[in-house]
């Protein structure tokens, strides 16, 4: 058996067991890519303090690339007895170039590397969850550009609400998704401070520069806590909490697209290309992405939770408990994107049913609240305006029709505030003219939000 970088006063060696208990290879090899940038920027730190020759500087650097490239090219064998993605990188280094790879890890611990490694992970996997999102909003946006004037039923409480513009409610949902990425950005920007030379936990008493790499590696600045800085996972917690509440976003989303498709609602139709069947009912086409949107929130969910549990119990600095930090990470930054990128995929092919939604209009006295608003112009208090808009629906429940459908005689019995012009105000069409007010679903107010988005996603 090979000995550990760190065998030298171990006399026996590890058992098996032990072994692939304690291991991480199996999935921290994802971090390869950041853990050579990083050797890179120490390495070039070492020299430019003389730390390292500049000759050895050169072999390392040459001798990463080459390791760079054999990992790309499926080259490389991970070792399991190697241990983690730290440890197969500098050993493969030191069987490739020998002693000059052996001073790689001066003024350095695997406890601040894997950090420096983590959040470099973690910074790009931000800009690619936000490039996905964006995505998604596009999709939003040319669901909301074909659908312009096409009036749905809004609903609080599942029940018929007030009539909305579809945009308007397609436009919502872009609005969460920015906040989402503001929340990102937000993180990205906290976790973007360099933890290298934090060493295990306390610095180093070698003249090492932490400023030099943190340039090097992009960060703002290093760490100011060495302590703080290899004990801490918070940026993760933070990281995870805005994917969960995107992932939330995303459910919701799954959820109304998934009742909206089905017959009781009928008022979305997704095209082949994005359901499957059943595997005994011929005659079913189910909206299974979506279904699998609002499922999957669960994981990115559970990943959060798995982190939250993970550090709530933790001395500080370092713990091993925390090499537990990277699958959920992964696994939420996969399912994430997965879940944005299946819910564009799904807006670009669905249908909206202007037939069944034209048929659902009538029903539910949608335009109650702007009749309500009318007695309001009226000079009618709005608490009695509501009690007379509340007669006036209990009429026609008793008559079987809609508010259109009362006479003005109707309408007189219950109050002489009614007058011919009511009639402007009822039906959903009409009801929707009448909305004015900043953010609403009025045509001139939907038309705003639209173009503002336009604008800001950079589309013509
Ligand atoms: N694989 C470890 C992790 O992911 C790296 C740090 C190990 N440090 C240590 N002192 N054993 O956390």
């Amino acid at each position: 058996k090979e000995l550990k970088l760190w065998g030298g006063r171990f006399e026996e060696s590890v058992i098996d067991a032990v072994e692939k208990f304690t291991e991480s290879i199996t999935y921290d090899k994802d971090l390869y890519k950041h853990d050579i940038m990083g050797s890179r920027a120490h390495a070039s730190m070492l020299a430019h303090q003389g730390l390292i020759s500049v000759s050895d500087r050169d072999k390392i650097l040459k001798g990463l690339d080459e390791i760079e490239a054999k990992i790309e090219g499926g080259n490389f064998v991970w070792r399991t007895d190697r241990e983690d993605v730290h440890m197969n990188i500098e050993a493969e280094l030191i069987d490739m170039i020998g002693e000059p790879a052996k001073k790689l890890h001066t003024a350095r611990s695997r406890n601040d590397q894997v950090l420096t490694d983590f959040r470099l992970w973690c910074r790009d996997a931000i800009d690619q969850i936000i490039a996905s999102i964006k995505r998604l909003q596009v999709a939003m946006l040319s669901l909301a550009r074909k659908n312009e004037g096409l009036i749905v039923p809004g609903y609080t409480h599942l029940q018929r609400a007030q009539p909305v513009l579809l945009p308007h409610l397609l436009l919502a949902y872009v609005e969460q998704l920015e906040r989402d990425v503001g929340r990102l950005l937000d993180c990205r920007a906290r976790l973007n401070f360099s933890p290298l030379g934090a060493c295990a936990l306390a610095g180093t008493g070698l003249p090492i520069d932490r400023f030099m790499t943190s340039d090097a590696l992009g960060f703002t600045a290093p760490l100011r806590n060495s302590i703080d800085a290899v004990s801490d996972r918070d940026f993760v917690l933070e990281f995870l909490s805005a994917n969960s509440i995107t992932a939330i976003h995303l459910s919701r989303l799954g959820e109304e697209w998934v009742l909206w498709a089905s017959e009781e609602f009928g008022f979305l139709t997704p095209s082949d290309s994005v359901s499957t069947g059943s595997s005994i009912m011929p005659q079913k086409k189910n909206p299974d992405p979506m279904e699998l949107v609002r499922g999957k929130s669960a994981r990115v969910i559970g990943d959060l939770v798995t982190l939250l549990v993970l550090c709530k119990g933790l001395p500080h600095a370092y713990n091993r408990d925390l090499q537990e930090d990277k699958e959920p990470v992964f696994d939420s930054v996969r399912t994430i994107i997965g879940m944005l990128e299946v819910s564009a995929e799904f807006a670009q092919n669905i249908t909206f049913n202007q037939e069944r939604i034209q048929k659902a209009l009538p029903a539910g006295y949608l335009d109650a609240t702007t009749l309500a608003d009318y007695l309001v112009k009226k000079g009618i208090p709005f608490r009695t305006s509501h009690d007379l808009v509340g007669k006036s629906v209990a009429l026609c429940v008793s008559k079987k029709c809609q508010l259109q459908d009362l006479s003005l005689d109707d309408f007189r019995s219950i109050s002489p505030a009614f007058d011919e012009d009511v009639y402007e105000y009822l039906g959903v069409e009409n009801a929707v003219k009448k909305f004015g007010s900043y953010g609403s679903t009025g045509s001139e107010c939907v038309a705003n939000q639209l173009d503002y988005w336009l604008a800001k996603l950079g589309i013509d």
